[in-house]
C-alpha cells in the first residue's frame, strides 16, 4: 500500500514527529510503501480562495505543494501527525489540509486515513475539535479512520519518549 504521512510540527525531535517516525518504521517493516511531508519545514502558502483551480486544477502557487499534490492523489492511505495548537491542528498542517482544495475533484475517493495527535494537557475533552475535524474530514471525502493515536500529557520535545504512545504507533504502522 501507498502511505503518505502529513506532519505539521515545526520540532523536528518532537512529540508527533516521534509518534509519525514510529508509525513510518512499521509501516515500512510491513511491507508499505512510506512517503513523507514535513509541511513545516516546506513553503506551502495558504490558499488564497482566488478559485483558479476551480476545485480541480492547478494552483496559482509554485510552492512545494507541488511536490506532495500527486501523492495526496495516489496515496491509499494518508496519516496526520500534529500538535495540538489552540484546541486545533498546527496552522502547517492545516495550510496543507487547505490546498486539498486545488485537487478537491481527485480526493474524493476510498482512502484509508490514521490520525497522530500530541499535546501537554491531560483533559481528554480538549481533543474534542480536532477529532471532530478529523471525522469530518474523513466522512466529506470518503475516506475511512484506519486508526488514532492520541497522546495527552507531552510538552517538552522527547516528552513522549518514556510513553507507550510510540509503541502504539509502531503497532499501528505494521497493522495498517
Ligand atoms: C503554539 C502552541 C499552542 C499549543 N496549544 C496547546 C493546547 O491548546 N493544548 C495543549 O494541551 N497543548 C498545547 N500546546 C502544547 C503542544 O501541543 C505539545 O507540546 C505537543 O506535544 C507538541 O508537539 P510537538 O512536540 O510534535 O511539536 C501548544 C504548543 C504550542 C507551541
Amino acid at each position: 500500500m501507498k502511505i503518505l504521512v502529513l506532519t505539521g510540527s515545526p520540532r523536528k525531535n518532537g512529540n508527533s514527529n516521534t509518534l509519525a517516525d514510529f508509525f513510518i518504521r512499521g509501516a515500512e517493516e510491513a511491507g508499505h510503501e512510506v512517503i513523507r511531508f514535513d509541511a513545516a519545514s516546506s513553503d506551502v502558502h495558504p490558499c488564497i480562495a482566488c478559485n483558479s483551480c476551480g476545485m480541480n486544477g492547478p494552483c496559482v502557487f509554485h510552492d512545494d505543494f507541488e511536490t506532495v499534490r500527486e501523492h495526496i492523489i495516489s496515496a491509499e492511505l494518508v496519516a496526520f501527525a500534529t500538535p495540538m495548537y489552540y484546541f486545533g491542528i498546527s496552522a502547517q498542517l492545516k495550510a496543507v489540509i487547505d490546498r486539498f482544495y486545488a485537487i478537491n475533484g481527485k480526493i474524493h475517493i476510498p482512502k484509508k486515513a490514521v490520525l497522530l495527535m500530541t499535546y501537554a494537557n491531560n483533559s481528554h475533552r480538549n481533543e474534542a475539535p480536532i477529532l471532530t475535524h478529523y471525522e469530518v474530514l474523513l466522512e466529506y471525502l470518503g475516506w475511512q479512520d484506519a486508526g488514532r493515536v492520541i497522546a495527552p500529557g507531552v510538552w517538552p520535545a522527547g516528552a513522549i519518549d518514556d510513553t507507550p504512545f510510540p509503541g502504539q504507533a509502531y503497532r499501528l504502522g505494521r497493522n495498517v
